[in-house]
């Protein structure tokens, strides 16, 4: 995708140990999300994309239910604190297809966005967001690697994942 062509402002590598972990990781950055906010999630079938979102979005005050309401939907639209939407390209094959989901008008919306398989469709990508990438280490153990490309979003990672020292290197 373009983003990974490009240096990011900032980068943390996490280890979770359980799906709780993800959840829990995840709903720490929902809790500081802000609307037009971009968050784009890359890695493998089953390595806790969708766990991870579902935990934004009850950090960001959405309801159980709703997250886990059965959809088919490409994109998805959940009442929080803020509307948190979820997208997932496994399934589209290029830029016109995401565009044809209403997909960017999410962009300039009044809630954040998160986006699985974004590399599917890099044209998609914002200049600045957040990518995290997901890899399965065996068992329950997965490597999330959190990428920010911009000022904004370098000051979201450092308030998400602080990291005493590095940034003043
Ligand atoms: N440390 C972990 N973090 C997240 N999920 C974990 C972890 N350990 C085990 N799991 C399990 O791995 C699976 C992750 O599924 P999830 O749907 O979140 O993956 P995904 O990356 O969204 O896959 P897909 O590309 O198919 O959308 C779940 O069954 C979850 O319980
Ligand atoms: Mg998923």
């Amino acid at each position: 995708m373009t983003a990974s062509e490009r240096v990011p402002e900032s980068r943390r590598c996490i280890l979770s140990h359980s799906a709780n972990e993800t959840f829990a990781l995840g709903a720490r950055l929902g809790q500081l999300l802000a609307p037009g906010d971009f968050v784009g999630l890359v890695g493998e079938l089953g390595t806790g994309k969708t766990e991870f979102v579902r935990g934004v979005a009850q950090g960001a005050g959405v309801s159980a239910a709703e997250v886990s309401s059965p959809t088919f939907a490409i994109i998805s639209a959940y009442r929080g604190r803020i509307p948190i939407y979820h997208a997932d390209f496994f399934r589209i094959r290029d830029y016109d297809e995401a565009y044809s989901t209403g997909f960017t008008d999410l962009l300039e919306s009044d809630g954040a966005v998160l986006v699985e398989w974004l590399n599917r469709v890099p044209r998609a990508a914002p200049r600045e967001l957040i990518v995290l990438s997901f890899e399965d280490l065996g068992g329950e153990e997965r490597r999330i690697q959190a990428y920010a490309y911009g000022i904004r979003y370098q000051q979201r990672l450092q308030t998400w994942i602080p990291d005493a020292g590095s940034s003043r290197l």
